[in-house]
């Protein structure tokens, strides 16, 4: 990435706000109602970016393993998880009213508790109140305490209930994982900085069960798996890194964390934390449920309860971070190109078919191409405009290959493939094309 050219760091956050708006990554929900206090939707082509974040995810932590299985648990739940949890008391920030301009605040966000950020006012915050983050409604036509429910704010819990029936029906043993991906809710008091923080938002979560002895072993394996995940897919190491937490900033359930975090353009923001949560949360299933929560070894005849290793992830905000990381700009005979230089597995688009022209006689060959591609790759078509602006269209997308028709081609049988990052041309005949992109593509 040339980083010379890259905008100052403001600039390029309202840049990549734009370009998500203007390209179809994402829009700010119910816009023509005015909009929806930091909610997002993720247009064609965001839906796309944010769908190979989490099968990248996926992959390595599920498909690359046989040591991790996945699960799709509920999103609507009992308090009775929640009660267990711990979330129902410890889920909470403090919050402070200002008695003056009425606006709402976390007091542990504040830089000054004396001053009001809003407009001002010396000491006219209120008492700070612990307020829960949990989203509740009641399900059924009901509105009783009997009928109450809560979105879940992790996925985390829907691994720890699920734990025997996974381990019944799977046959595996500690060390052993489940994986789930996601959305989550949480009430959070100062949403904000685009889908950084959200209040539906989507988590990619893995509990790692482990026996006792080896979960320290297994908390610096992940951490260090984590980590290399980010930049395998091409985040820079000038824009990542470990944080461990201070003891006074640990979950009430963790005897280690550390975050990976991303230099956003306002400073380092987390992506995911890794926690050795111990076995904080079978015990208390156990005890709260009265379902035995724990693993017969016939090895060495004892049973324990596992100590489990959390790599907890956002995938919206992890997409977010890819994005910043991606955009680039830079001169190309005396114009701005903006080129998204993101790593192919990442790419919304593998490939875009461009016919040169509209008319007949390219339209069936480019048709033709395009059905060649489309069972093995994510393909885009666009007839439409110059070619250049096609092309700058296209690295705007973060699209690594375009496939040009020419007048020639319906004569030679070949095609020219464009380079997104160099934007070199080569001719490659159409019965070779697919071997020619898919290994550039993995
Ligand atoms: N089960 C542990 C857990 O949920 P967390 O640190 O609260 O841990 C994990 O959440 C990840 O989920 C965070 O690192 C972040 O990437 C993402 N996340 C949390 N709250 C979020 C929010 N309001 N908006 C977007 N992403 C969020």
């Amino acid at each position: 990435m040339s980083d010379v050219s890259v905008p100052n760091d403001v600039t390029l956050m309202e840049k990549v706000v734009n370009l998500s708006k203007r390209r179809g990554f994402v829009f700010p929900s119910a816009e023509i109602y005015g909009g929806f206090r930091s909610t997002y939707d993720y247009g064609p082509i965001g839906v796309q970016l944010l769908r190979n974040v989490k099968d990248a995810w996926w992959r390595s932590m599920v498909q690359m393993r046989d040591d991790v299985v996945g699960l799709d648990a509920a999103i609507l739940s009992p308090p009775a998880i929640w009660e267990a949890s711990g979330h129902l008391k410890n889920f909470t920030d403090p919050l402070v009213d200002c008695r003056q301009c009425r606006e709402r605040f976390r007091e542990d966000q504040l830089e000054d508790v004396t001053i009001c950020p809003g407009c001002g006012g010396k000491d006219t915050f209120t008492e700070a109140r612990n307020f829960n983050l949990m989203f509740k409604t009641h399900a059924g036509p009901v509105e009783s305490d009997a009928a109450v429910a809560y979105l879940r704010p992790e996925t985390a819990q829907g691994m720890f209930i699920n734990f025997s029936n996974v381990l019944q029906s799977s046959r595996k043993k500690p060390p052993f994982g489940i994986a789930q991906i996601g959305k989550s809710f949480r009430n959070e008091i100062t949403p904000g900085n685009f889908v950084f923080r959200t209040r539906e938002f989507e988590q990619m979560e893995l509990e790692f069960f482990v026996p006792p002895e080896e979960a320290l072993q297994w908390y610096e394996y992940w951490c260090a798996t984590r980590y290399q995940w980010y930049i395998d897919l091409g985040i820079p190491e000038s824009k990542l890194r470990m944080r461990p937490h201070d003891a006074d900033e640990l979950s009430h359930y963790s005897s280690g964390t550390s975050d990976v975090e991303f230099l956003f353009p306002w400073g380092w923001g987390e992506l995911e934390g890794i926690a050795n949560r111990g076995d904080y949360d079978l015990t208390q299933h156990a005890t709260h449920s009265g379902e035995k929560l724990d693993y017969f070894d016939q090895a060495t005849n004892s049973r324990y309860v596992p100590h489990v290793i959390e790599p907890a992830a956002g995938a919206t905000r992890t997409m977010m971070a890819f994005l910043l990381a991606a955009y680039d700009e830079e001169e190309v005979r005396g114009e701005t190109r903006t080129v998204l230089r993101l790593h192919p597995r990442l790419a919304p688009y593998k490939v875009a078919v461009l016919p040169l022209s509209k008319k007949d006689d390219l339209m069936p060959m480019a048709r033709e191409v395009l059905a060649l591609l489309q069972p093995h790759l994510m393909c885009d078509f666009d007839e439409t405009q110059a070619i250049g602006r096609r092309y700058r269209r296209q690295d705007e997308l973060g699209t690594p290959f375009c496939v040009t028709i020419d007048f020639d081609s319906p004569e030679d049988q070949s095609v020219t493939i464009r380079e997104r990052d160099t934007m070199e041309q080569v001719r490659v005949p159409v019965a070779e094309l697919l071997a020619h992109l898919l290994p550039r593509l993995v």
